[in-house]
């Protein structure tokens, strides 16, 4: 059974070989409109869950977009609707799933669903974000970075803001890509100790971005955050937002990435986001691209 929960748990090889399968189906589908199936239809008669217990855009059409351009179909299931928000455990829905459907995505709060879902599912099962990490977008964010500036490997990625789930397999993502991963954020919002060796910590943000190859940042409260802890959240992290006066720290052909939604001039200005080393619109199309070459990946077809 092949899922794909983590960047960590997947073979580095078999990482570098997904980015490039993504990269030719983009380049063999272009100027195709979006609703034409590809030349193999290699899902054909598969049939894909994808489980949302949290609000989606992205992960939600990229998803349901990139199956029917691989010939597949899906059901969108909204965990609130589904008998699992009513009591039933994960472990029977992912044995009852298992009969109906071929694949499953599931986006969650706590790791341990995801990871149950897997233990007991007779399919594959792709991670769409928990609360802990979100290895499809990273994926992504490789993708992009590569398409615009060759191999990531030895390059300088710098995180500035929350030591959240994004960073955590941006953090993944350094050991299996073999890049330099930079954090500069607060001190209590700190990435989890699980993650230390994984990247450096510097915490004045414009030391942090010298010779940076990549800035990214993201929303400074997500959707796993209380909101009573906005405002707090907020005057920790203001030093750390992404504006003009920070990129001009980094490299001159520095990229900028946000995985979005973003919260504007909040975490990035706009002037950042709209400007010229911003690559975010970008990242979101290679969604659609790097997920259709993880699905076949975990379906070896
Ligand atoms: N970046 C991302 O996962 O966006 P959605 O929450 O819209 O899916
Ligand atoms: N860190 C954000 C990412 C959203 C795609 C969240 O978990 O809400």
């Amino acid at each position: 059974m092949t899922h794909f929960l983590d960047i960590h748990k997947t073979d580095p090889g078999d990482l570098h070989a997904i980015i490039d399968q993504a990269q030719a189906m983009k380049t063999a589908r272009k100027g195709q409109p979006k609703g034409m199936p590809d030349a193999d239809m290699p899902l054909a008669g598969q049939m894909v869950a994808l489980i949302f217990e949290k609000p989606s855009t992205r992960t939600r059409v990229s998803f349901d977009v990139g199956v029917r351009q691989m010939g597949g179909q899906t059901m969108v299931l909204s965990g609130a609707d589904m008998q699992l928000g009513h009591g039933e455990t994960i472990a029977d829905t992912a044995r009852v799933l298992s009969r109906y459907v071929d694949l499953i995505m599931m986006r969650t709060f706590e790791e341990d669903t995801l990871l149950e879902m897997a233990e007991y599912a007779t399919v594959p099962v792709i991670n769409g974000l928990t609360n802990r990490t979100h290895p499809c977008q990273i994926m992504a964010d490789i993708m992009t970075f590569e398409e615009h500036r060759g191999p990531i490997k030895g390059k300088k990625v710098v995180w500035s803001g929350d030591g959240n789930n994004v960073f955590a397999s941006f953090a993944h993502a350094a050991k299996q890509f073999d890049f330099d991963l930079v954090f500069t954020g607060p001190e209590p919002l700190d990435p989890e100790s699980s993650l230390a060796g994984l990247y450096t910590t510097v915490r004045d943000p414009h030391e942090a971005v010298q010779g940076a190859d990549l800035v990214v940042t993201d929303t400074w409260v997500s959707m796993h955050d209380p909101q009573s802890a906005r405002e707090r959240r907020h005057n920790q992290l203001r030093g750390y937002q992404v504006n003009e006066a920070l990129m001009a720290d980094a490299k001159d052909d520095a990229l900028f990435m946000h995985c979005l939604p973003a919260h504007r001039d909040d975490e990035a200005t706009s002037s950042v986001m709209d400007g010229p080393h911003s690559v975010i619109f970008d990242e979101a199309e290679n969604r659609l691209h790097a997920q259709k070459a993880i699905m076949r990946y975990c379906l070896g077809v």
